[in-house]
């Protein structure tokens, strides 16, 4: 295996899969989960957001959760940070990495966050100068890339702009997020290039939502530009309680047998992950979103 042959794949089932779900689970049942994801063998799992409760009621307990999860060793637990008052909600917890969120779209940022994207980008500053200060790593994520529910068509400049501006105020990551699913391979490549000839590629990551059944294809087009970190959620859960027609995250059940099944290592065990799949999915009262574990017969 070569280091170009690994993909990296962010598991946001916790946080993107949970805060769009209608059935709030136990603070201990979103502790097993993320207990359970850690031991399937992922470097990232984004555990939690630390945002209005007004807002994303579904994550209220964030604190809750993230003091009661195990922390493996060597692996990453961001959190979603809108402003000062979140980072320091996830520090006074333990937080030691932070996800910020922008978009692309002004009509969705107002929608999302209640700001424009210029204010959005003066309330990250502080998050990004004490994180700098504290040692905490900052991932940068990017909304409507590929379309907004509210405004419609994108410009890949605006894409650009934001992601680059992120990116020079010190996020070490920017995940390019296609919220409502709308995009096709051939857009979703042309956006990456166009970003990556401004940020490394190494430094990107593609975060897909599957609603019109493309986010493999999509994520297939980026490997092949060179993308090698994936956003996904345990069997599709989740969506943008923001992003009106937004569905489920891409499966991560279906990612992984996709990357192994090109000859990618992805570090996961896929017999446990279709298993949390399953308990997850009899929790939250529905069928698994993943084809992957639907078909799986074990
Ligand atoms: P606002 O109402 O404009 O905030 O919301 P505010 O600063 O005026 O404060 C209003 C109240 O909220 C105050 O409380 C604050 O204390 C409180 P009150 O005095 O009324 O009792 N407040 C907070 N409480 C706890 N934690 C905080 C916090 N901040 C303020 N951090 C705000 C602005 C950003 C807070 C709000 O719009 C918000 O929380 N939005 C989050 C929406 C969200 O989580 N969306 C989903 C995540 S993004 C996504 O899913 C896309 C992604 O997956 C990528 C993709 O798919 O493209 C990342
Ligand atoms: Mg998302």
């Amino acid at each position: 295996m070569t280091i170009a042959d690994f993909v990296r794949i962010v598991e946001v089932g916790p946080r993107d899969g949970l805060q769009n779900e209608k059935a709030i689970i136990s603070v201990s049942d979103k502790i097993a989960l993320i207990n359970q994801l850690s031991g399937c063998g992922f470097k990232t799992v984004e555990a939690t957001s630390f945002v209005s409760p007004k807002w994303v009621p579904q994550l209220a307990d964030a604190a809750e959760v993230f003091t009661g999860i195990d922390k493996f060793p060597g692996v990453s637990y961001p959190v979603l940070v809108p402003n000062l008052q979140g980072y320091e909600r996830a520090r006074a917890v333990g937080a030691t990495e932070v996800a910020i969120f922008g978009a692309a779209s002004e009509a969705f940022s107002q929608k999302n966050i209640n700001a424009s994207i210029d204010e959005s980008i003066e309330r990250f500053i502080p998050v990004l100068e004490q994180a700098k200060t504290d040692g905490v790593k900052v991932r940068g994520y990017v909304s409507t890339v590929l379309g907004c529910p509210y405004q419609g068509n994108v410009p890949v400049s605006d894409v650009v702009r934001v992601s680059k501006r992120l990116f020079e105020l010190g996020c070490y990551e920017i995940s390019l997020g296609d919220t409502i699913g709308i995009g096709t391979p051939k857009n979703a490549r042309a956006m990456l290039v166009a970003v990556a000839g401004e940020i490394p590629m190494a430094s990107l990551a593609v975060h897909f939502h599957d609603t019109r059944g493309q986010a493999l294809a999509n994520i297939l087009a980026c490997l092949e530009e060179g993308v090698r970190v994936v956003d996904s959620a345990v069997s599709g859960t989740g969506g943008c309680p923001y992003a009106k027609g937004a569905s489920g995250n891409v499966a991560t059940e279906d990612v992984v047998y996709m990357l192994e099944g090109i000859g990618m290592q992805t570090g996961i065990q896929l017999d446990k992950l279709i298993d949390t799949g399953r308990w997850l999915s009899q929790l939250l009262g529905r069928e698994t979103g993943s084809k992957v574990n639907r078909a799986s017969t074990t």
